[in-house]
């Protein structure tokens, strides 16, 4: 079934939607994106990626062709036109067209583009399984906070985690986790702790973990904000990734090895129905 697309203040079905060979986000991944969860045809963190997108536009100097409230609108209206109950909404926004020019063109027209994605993202059959994670070196550049559409290296490490037969991969620096190829890390200590990294440019700012930590406040879970190594995150109680369409999802083995009892853990499981019961009450 053929979507429809949102390109610059028009509604097209998917395959009239086009942009030009002189766009700086096909150039120069010069493009900045959100990801937004749907559930019952309402929005989750709306606030959160809406507050993280006009962060990153101010860190590259891309100015929203939109207003807040007509942004919002064009979301649901996304909604509403693709009848989308449950998924995903994918937002970009590139520099705008020019002659390929390594320097930002004067006053660009941004090219802003919406499309949805229909999928299961409550019913996922990976809760009950948990995933399996390879170690992959992290090699994207050192902004990690902007929400830039350079996912060559996070396709890369996807790629070769799957031909080490694992779901996903977790990348290393330093001695270090700083995050999944599309999603936060977290492990549980075996004093029952989450631990999981600071807030810096080498991660994403993800709109779930900060949800999460909120989340695990109130429900009495202690955290720590610090960076932990490939070692402690193999000898953790539980581990788990979170995202805008994956919630809180188990972590069950690393490398080969299995987290905890390789099932997912009690706490994963717990703060994923918080999580559930809390987002989509506010949805929007
Ligand atoms: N990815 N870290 C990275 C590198 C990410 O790409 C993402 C999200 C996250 C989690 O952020 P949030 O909780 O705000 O979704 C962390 C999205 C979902 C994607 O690229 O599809």
């Amino acid at each position: 079934m053929s979507r429809i697309v949102y390109l610059n203040g028009a509604w097209l079905p998917e395959a009239d939607a086009k942009v030009s060979i002189f766009d700086r986000g096909f150039l120069f991944a010069d493009a900045i994106y959100e990801v937004t969860g749907v559930v019952g045809g309402k929005l989750l963190e709306y606030e959160g990626h809406a507050a993280r997108l006009q962060r990153s536009m101010t860190e590259l100097g891309i100015t929203c062709p939109l207003s807040p409230d007509d942004l919002l609108e064009v979301h649901r209206e996304i909604v509403r036109r693709n009848a989308l109950n449950e998924g995903l909404i994918y937002l970009q926004i590139s520099r705008g067209t020019a002659d390929r020019d390594f320097a930002y063109p004067k006053d660009p027209t941004p090219t802003l583009t919406l499309f949805t994605q229909a999928k299961p993202v409550l019913d996922n059959p990976k809760v009950a399984t948990g995933i399996s994670v390879a170690l992959l070196p992290d090699q994207r550049w050192a902004r990690r906070d902007i929400k830039t559409v350079q996912l060559l290296y996070p396709s890369m490490a996807k790629m070769e985690a799957a031909s080490r037969g694992a779901d996903d991969a977790w990348l290393v620096e330093d001695g270090f986790v700083t995050e999944a190829s599309s999603a936060t890390a977290h492990i549980i200590s075996k004093d029952g702790r989450l631990i999981t990294r600071p807030l810096s440019h080498a991660i994403l700012h993800g709109i779930t973990r900060a949800s999460v930590l909120d989340i695990a406040e109130e429900a009495g879970i202690a955290f720590e904000e610090r960076a932990f190594t490939p070692d402690e995150a193999m000898d953790a109680a539980e581990a788990f990734i979170t995202s805008a369409t994956n919630f809180v999802l188990p972590v069950v083995s690393i490398d080969g090895q299995p987290v905890g009892d390789g099932k997912p853990g009690p706490l994963t499981l717990k703060l994923r129905a918080l999580y559930i019961a809390r987002k989509t009450a506010s949805a929007i």
